[in-house]
């Protein structure tokens, strides 16, 4: 059984990373927080924007060991990345492209991260084991948090 996901997290968040502009020690604590806080979650983390390659590569995260590369406009993270749109994704099966790097994985959010200044980080990845896991409210409150994270990273 999952829980709504608590508004509050991006609180949490905005204190954690007071006075901290780190990005690594920031996506690290992040995806730390959210393993920690969310139920019937089995991934939490990051992959992180190429310029050079226009690929994604894994950054700071919890759960089991992932794919490294993603290119861009594969599967639901670099689908986010391609169109710049959060997905919600209820049945990661029926998604054409879904890159499979945890077999549990059902459901997921993924929601593209761009800097103040147009500069795009990455994606922010959240996987459950449960399918239809995320509702839309708790994909608003992980657009919160991703905005609060934002607010603590310079540049990259
Ligand atoms: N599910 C992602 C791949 C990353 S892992 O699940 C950690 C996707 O299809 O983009």
């Amino acid at each position: 059984m999952s829980d709504a996901i608590n508004p509050l997290i991006t609180e949490q968040l905005d204190a954690l990373l007071y006075e901290e502009t780190d990005l690594v020690a920031n996506l690290a604590n992040a995806s730390a927080l959210l393993m920690q806080t969310l139920t019937d979650v089995n991934w939490t983390g990051f992959y992180l924007y190429q310029k050079a390659s226009d690929d994604l590569i894994l950054g700071p995260f919890q759960g089991n060991v992932a794919c490294v590369h993603i290119e861009n406009g594969s599967g639901v993270c670099g689908t986010a990345l391609a169109t710049q749109a959060v997905q919600r994704v209820p049945d990661v099966h029926q998604f054409a492209g879904h890159i499979a790097c945890d077999s549990a994985s059902n459901s997921e959010v993924v929601v593209p991260l761009t800097l103040a200044d147009g500069t795009q980080l990455g994606v922010m990845d959240i996987d459950s084991p449960s399918l239809d896991r995320f509702t839309v409210a708790d994909q608003a409150v992980l657009e919160e948090f991703a905005r609060v994270l934002l607010k603590h990273i310079d540049k990259v």
